[in-house]
Order: structure tokens, then C-alpha cells, then sequence
């Protein structure tokens, strides 16, 4: 095995009743990578997180974490990943201390070193003031924080995280982003699930896009967008438009396209925030009284639609 690579997953398949929900996937994580998988709901994004973590057997497929198989060695796999579910898993009626110590005993801590432990992790994600507060009374977005708190406490090398930004509020959004990637920088790998394009795209080294239990694509943020052109778009309405500049913003180089449709002119073209300004000049300069200017460039959103034709956001 390269020993770069950290988790390979092969030819995975999980059925549910005949239904089957992860197609034959394979992929790797590398050592000390981000991977995010992008998918719509019921893609098989949690099934896979689950497979991985132990918790539920694949119907096919080979699983190999840190070294370890998951058939034969889930006791030492667990003791070198950490997991926040997608459904948060605390006490309402404890304190957001008292969950972790509860957590940390399960784990096998005790003592000063549960102490210290639950208190690195209470800064790590901003709730040291809040500690003694009855978790009942937290934000979704303050639960999910004290949820990654709790798979962190027996300093696992890889973390996954199902859905980390779903129901958080933006203020934790931003808090759990810095508490990813502050753990990424010393060297944890993190496999995280999400639909949400803003993670995939602020987070991940990687993304795999998923669609019905298949992987349609896994690659860099920049290598995805590549699949789907180079153009952006620049929308304009105005009330009249005139033949004149038509033409001439149809022959510009970086032009590659002019459609027209009553009031509204899109242009197709590479690089459409460089050259916004001069066609906008163009455009006043032949009198015509632009109404509105809207800049579309390449998205994950494009980029599923023009792999699957359904939008990811249903
Ligand atoms: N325990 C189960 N029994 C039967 N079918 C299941 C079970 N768990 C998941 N499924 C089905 O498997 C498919 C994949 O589900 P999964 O939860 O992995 O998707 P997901 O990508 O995580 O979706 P979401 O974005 O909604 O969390 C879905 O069609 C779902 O209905
Ligand atoms: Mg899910």
C-alpha cells in the first residue's frame, strides 16, 4: 500500500432490502487530506460514512483504514478515527462539560488528563464560556460544535464528519470551518459528507461528487470545474439594444457567444470579470441604458448539472 494513502475504499456496495444505495465505489484519502463528498440527499453519503466507521456492514466491497481492514480489525480502526454523526448524539440535560466528561469516561479517560483534555477541547471550539450551560439550551450550530468536541476526545488521527454545517447557524459555520482546518494543519485526515457547495468548496483539498450511490467525479475544486468549459457569463438587461454594439461585443477575441432574448443580451466568453468593464463602456458609449449587469462563472452547481442534468439542490 502507498503509504501516502491513508483510507482505500474498493469496489464498495451496500444493498438495503434490494435497494441499492452505494453503487461499487472506490477511492482514496490521502494522508493529512480534506476529501469532501458532495452529493444530494439519499446519495449514499452517510452509508459510506457509516461502512467506514464500522458501523454497518457493506454488502460488498474492501475497506482499508490506516492499515487496518474493516472486517477484521474495526476494535483498532476505532481507536484511530473520531466521527460526528449527522443526528447530534448528546445529553440535553447535561452540562456541555459533563456531556464531554461523559464522553471522555467512555473512551477510557479519567482524572487531570479527562480534565485537560475536555477543556483544549472546549477552546478549540469557542464554548469555554459556555461550558456550564445545559446543552438543551444551545444552537444547532453550538450542539454540532460540542459534537466535534466529543469525537475528538481520544485524539484520533482521522476524523469523519457527516453533514458538519447542516442546521448551523453562519457565526458557527465559520467556527467549525477554522476548528477543520486548525486540525488539518497538524496533520489530521478529515472525510466530511455535505450538500452544501459552499463546504466542498472552502474545505476540501478534494471533492467527490455522488449521485445515486454512485461517484460521478472526485478531483481538485479546480480540476472539476474544468470538466464543465472555461466560459463565464455575463447577463444584461436592457430595454433596447441596438444591433450596433451587439456586433461589436460579438466580435471581441474573448467573446464566444452573444444569444439575444427581447431585453436581456448573455454573453458567453472566457475570463467575463476581466472584461466586464469594456463591454460595459461599449454598451453606454452606443446609448444603450443598461438596466441590470449579473457575472455567472463555473460552479459545482453547473458542474452537477452537467453530469447528472438534475440541479443539487432539489
Ligand atoms: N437503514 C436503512 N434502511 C433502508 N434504506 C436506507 C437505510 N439507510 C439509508 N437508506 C437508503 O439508502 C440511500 C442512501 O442513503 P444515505 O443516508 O446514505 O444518503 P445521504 O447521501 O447521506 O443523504 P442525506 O443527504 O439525506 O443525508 C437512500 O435511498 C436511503 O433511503
Ligand atoms: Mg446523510
Amino acid at each position: 500500500m502507498n503509504s501516502d494513502v491513508i483510507i482505500t475504499v474498493k469496489d464498495l456496495v451496500k444493498t438495503y432490502n434490494g435497494h441499492t444505495a452505494v453503487d461499487g465505489v472506490s477511492f482514496e484519502i490521502k494522508r493529512g487530506e480534506i476529501l469532501g463528498l458532495l452529493g444530494p440527499n439519499g446519495a449514499g453519503k452517510s452509508t459510506i460514512i457509516s461502512i467506514l466507521c464500522c458501523l454497518l456492514e457493506p454488502t460488498r466491497g474492501r475497506v482499508l483504514i490506516d492499515g487496518f481492514d474493516i472486517h477484521d480489525d474495526s476494535t483498532q480502526i476505532k481507536k484511530v478515527i473520531g466521527v460526528v454523526p449527522q443526528e447530534i448524539s448528546l445529553y440535553p440535560t447535561l452540562t456541555a462539560r459533563e456531556n464531554l466528561v461523559f464522553y471522555g469516561r467512555i473512551y477510557g479517560l479519567s482524572g487531570r488528563a479527562l480534565k485537560t483534555r475536555v477543556e483544549t477541547l472546549l477552546d478549540m471550539v469557542g464554548l469555554t464560556e459556555r461550558g456550564n450551560d445545559l446543552l438543551e439550551g444551545f444552537s444547532g450550530g453550538m450542539k454540532r460544535r460540542i459534537n466535534i468536541a466529543a469525537a475528538l476526545l481520544h485524539e484520533p488521527r482521522i476524523l469523519f464528519l457527516d453533514e458538519p454545517s447542516t442546521g448551523v447557524d453562519p457565526q458557527s459555520r465559520r467556527r467549525i470551518y477554522d476548528t477543520i482546518q486548525d486540525l488539518n494543519r497538524r496533520g489530521m485526515t478529515v472525510l466530511l459528507t455535505t450538500h452544501q457547495m459552499e463546504d466542498a468548496e472552502k474545505l476540501c483539498h478534494r471533492i467527490a461528487i455522488m449521485d445515486k450511490g454512485k461517484m460521478i467525479a472526485l478531483d481538485t475544486l479546480g480540476g472539476l470545474l474544468k470538466m464543465v468549459g472555461e466560459s463565464d457569463m455575463i447577463h444584461i438587461a436592457a430595454p433596447e439594444i441596438l444591433p450596433g454594439p451587439v456586433e461589436a461585443i460579438q466580435n471581441l477575441p474573448i467573446v464566444q457567444k452573444v444569444s439575444l432574448d427581447r431585453g436581456n443580451m448573455t454573453i458567453q466568453l472566457v475570463r467575463g470579470r476581466e472584461s466586464l468593464a469594456g463591454i460595459i463602456e461599449l454598451l453606454i458609449s452606443s446609448g444603450t441604458r443598461v438596466e441590470s449587469i449579473r457575472i455567472t462563472e463555473p460552479d459545482l452547481e453547473t458542474l452537477f448539472l452537467h453530469l447528472t442534468g438534475t440541479k443539487l439542490r432539489g
